[in-house]
């Protein structure tokens, strides 16, 4: 498996990932639960970022790797 793929692979999970978190966090602030469930979405969260960073710069080195413009 290409790099990009795998990047790729691993944001769709993680988005996925992040969602059940967000519904989670928002279910236990509704319930009055623990508040350090509020911070359980922040380490997808970041994941999702750095590759989603990845995605977002893949087209540009592409171009700027095979010189069109
Ligand atoms: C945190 C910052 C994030 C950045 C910078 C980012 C950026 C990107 C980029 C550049 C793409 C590729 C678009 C393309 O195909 O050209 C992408 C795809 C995608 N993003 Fe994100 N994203 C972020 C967070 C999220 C979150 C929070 C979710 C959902 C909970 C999400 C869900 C997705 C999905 C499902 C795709 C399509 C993946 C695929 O092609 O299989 N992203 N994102």
């Amino acid at each position: 498996m290409t790099r990009s793929r795998s990047f790729r692979q691993a944001h769709r999970w993680l988005a996925m990932t992040f969602t059940v978190t967000v519904v989670i966090v928002t279910a236990s602030g509704a319930l009055g639960g623990p508040e350090w469930v509020s911070y359980i979405s922040l380490p997808p969260l970041a994941v999702l970022l750095v590759t989603g960073l990845y995605l977002f710069a893949l087209p540009y080195r592409a171009r700027s790797r095979t010189g069109a413009t």
